[in-house]
């Protein structure tokens, strides 16, 4: 997972023109996951009547999704909760409603205290039982306080409803899967496997059923999610047990699916025939997110990543022997208690070994409960920002010389949406840029080929060719 604040594209076409309906603002922080969840939330309010929409000042249902991966995130929650205290008061002295609620990690790992800290929020549920939330909302507007952070015995996929074509289609021609959920590697600095609980994999009917069903809406590009993507596991076609590679060679037989792609993984889990999946699958992208985290073998010890940087260099090479094209990309973490300056002069090494196209780097950050916040060894502040930018420099330098190298290639991009300027199209490389090009809007979720001309900050541009 990458820790990316997103907001959730909004259903266009459900909001269009049921002005009266009762309208939702779900806002989201964290990872794809989280993107992933906020959709199905809609969806499950959406059958109860709501609409989606963008500003929170225009709702009646605020949903803040959060994440509780780093201090930062989850202080982000607490200060939007204070601005929509004082929102929900000017409402009601207006007589209007304004229902709050908290959903996602720090749902689930702070709970009860949620309430006690913030008397504006009306419910708080976990990542696990989303699928109640119309029921936690009936109650609440009865005048509950409703927390709800159980691990479900129902698989909350089963009770989600799947809206329909038109629906899934304005959302875009990509979309996210979630095939896999929770994690049992407890790093010793990270709370989801607290927050998201153990692993489970959704069933292999499932994720065709839904895969089937986005395509069938238009969907071009499918990126099978998990907290440990590639720790998927189930039961085959032919009885036999599956991982995700077999996954993915099953996935790409249906017919309109042009690319396929996961997170995140970890170097543990990727196993040979996920390799192979890489060697011998078009229509998956030459793309790996696959964090590493730190680069010398004491801390990758301490961090229980039960991987030393040598094998993950190997697993690297192998990888690329079977895919040459592949870029990859990292995570990493500076400054996990008792990291040396050698030992973070061994992360830099690494990264210079790997040569990363893209990549996610964060200062240690103590999370309450987890092994890491124990360590007396706490590394300071200031050799932590110190130790970032390095890392970071030199990570930019990377993703830079990337770009580069990608000028004059001819490349397929699968055109996702409009462009700043008009005739122009945002598509998407195989290695996941934004690549800028003329084209007309009717042509979103063609896939065409282009010359790469030049480089931007954070995209690329491209020249159409007939081929
Ligand atoms: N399963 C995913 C984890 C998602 S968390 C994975 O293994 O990649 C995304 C990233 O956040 C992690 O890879 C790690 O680099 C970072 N992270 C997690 N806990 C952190 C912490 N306590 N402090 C700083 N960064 C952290
Ligand atoms: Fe967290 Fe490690 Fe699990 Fe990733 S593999 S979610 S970093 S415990
Ligand atoms: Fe954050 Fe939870 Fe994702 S802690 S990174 S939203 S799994």
């Amino acid at each position: 997972m990458t820790d990316q604040t997103a907001l959730i594209p909004n259903p266009v076409a459900q909001a269009a023109d049921r002005t009266n309906a009762r309208k939702v603002f779900i806002k989201t922080y964290g990872c794809q996951m989280n993107v992933y969840d906020s959709v199905r939330m809609g969806d499950a309010l959406a059958s109860e009547g709501y609409v989606t929409t963008d500003t929170a000042e225009d709702a009646d249902l605020v949903l803040l999704n959060t994440c509780h991966i780093r201090e930062k995130a989850a202080d982000k929650v607490y200060s939007a909760l204070g601005r929509l205290r004082d929102m929900k008061k000017e409402r009601n002295a207006e007589g209007r409603e304004l229902m709050i609620g908290v959903t996602g990690c720090v749902a689930q790992a702070e709970g009860e205290e949620i309430l006690r800290r913030s008397s504006a929020v009306d419910v708080v549920i976990g990542p696990q039982t989303y699928h109640r939330l119309p029921q936690a909302l009936k109650r609440a507007r009865q005048g509950e306080r409703v927390v709800d952070t159980d691990y479900a015995v129902e698989d909350k996929f089963e009770h989600l409803p799947v809206p329909d074509k038109k629906v899934i289609r304005s959302r875009g021609v990509t979309s996210f899967l979630t095939v896999q959920e929770g994690c049992d590697k407890f790093c010793t600095f990270c709370v989801v496997p607290y927050t998201r609980g153990s692993e489970v994999s959704r069933p292999l009917a499932q994720i065709l059923d839904e895969a089937n069903k986005l395509v069938d809406a238009g969907v071009r590009e499918i990126t099978l999610l998990g907290q440990n993507v590639n720790a998927w596991h189930g039961t085959g076609l032919d009885g036999s047990s599956w991982g995700l590679g077999d996954l993915l060679y099953r996935l790409a037989e249906i017919p309109g699916l042009a690319r396929l792609r996961y997170t995140t993984s970890h170097p543990r889990d990727m196993d040979d025939r996920l390799i192979e999946a890489h060697r011998d699958l078009r229509a998956l992208m030459p793309y790996l997110h696959l964090p590493v985290q730190a680069g010398s073998d004491r801390v990758l010890k301490a961090m229980n990543r039960r991987h030393t940087a040598e094998e993950y260099v190997r697993l690297i090479e192998r990888i690329r022997a079977a895919r040459p094209d592949i870029a990859l990309s990292g995570d990493f973490i500076v400054g996990f208690p008792g990291e040396t300056d050698a030992e973070f002069e061994d992360t830099l090494k690494l990264v210079e070994t790997v040569r990363y196209a893209q990549s996610f780097s964060f200062k240690y950050s103590t999370r309450p409960g987890t092994p890491g916040a124990e360590l007396g060894s706490q590394v300071a502040e200031e050799v932590k920002a110190e130790r970032l930018e390095r890392l970071q420099a030199l990570l930019l330098k990377q993703q830079h010389e990337f770009a580069e190298s990608c000028v004059g290639k001819v490349i397929d991009i699968l055109l996702e949406k409009p462009g700043r300027m008009p005739e122009q199209l945002i598509g998407r490389s195989p290695w996941l840029q934004s690549v800028n090009v003329d084209a007309k809007s009717s042509q979103i979720g063609d896939i065409i080929s282009v010359r790469i001309v030049g480089t931007g900050p954070n995209s690329l541009f491209a020249e159409r060719i007939e081929r």
